[in-house]
């Protein structure tokens, strides 16, 4: 287990366009371990290459109840959007920081796994918006960008 450090907003790097993964060598395994890792481990739900500082088209993703349901997305595309869902959104590159966003509610993406196997997907819900949020950070976009009205601090917002 290895924890990366997390990248926050005003780090240019998470401005930036990924490249896509040529090919699944043990150093992008490695990456991909430390990406759970440190996912798990700040209690998120998705984290993007970038946000540890890596340029590459891969994030990871559990929107599992007991965080036990792992998924990675390597060169991801989104193949078709629908429906709309409104809702409050953070980032682990934004700590104690929500705002409303408004994604699609059905996502259907193609993407390739750590066997380089191709993989399509169909989520509704939090995984929809989980998959367009990563998928905007592999693009250089926060979803701060996107936000309906201001950008709060979640402890307020709990008071
Ligand atoms: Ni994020």
């Amino acid at each position: 287990m290895a924890l990366r450090e997390i990248r926050v907003q005003g780090d240019p790097i998470l401005n930036k366009v990924c490249k896509p993964v040529a090919a699944v060598s043990d150093r992008i395994l490695e990456l991909i371990d430390d990406m759970l890792d440190t996912m798990y481990d700040a209690n998120g739900v998705g984290l993007a290459a970038p946000q540890i500082g890596i340029l590459k088209r891969i994030f990871v993703i559990d929107v599992s109840e007991k965080g036990d349901e792992p998924l990675v997305f390597i060169n991801p595309k989104i193949i078709k959007t629908s429906g709309s869902q409104t809702g409050d959104e953070g980032c682990l590159s934004i700590p104690g920081k929500t705002a409303t966003v408004t994604r699609p509610d059905h996502v259907v993406v193609r993407a390739f796994d750590e066997e380089m196997k191709e993989f399509e997907l169909e989520g509704e819900g939090l995984l929809a918006r989980a998959i367009m949020h990563e998928n905007d950070h592999l693009d250089g976009h926060l979803y701060v960008e996107k936000a309906e009205g201001p950008v709060r601090d979640v402890k307020a917002q709990q008071e």
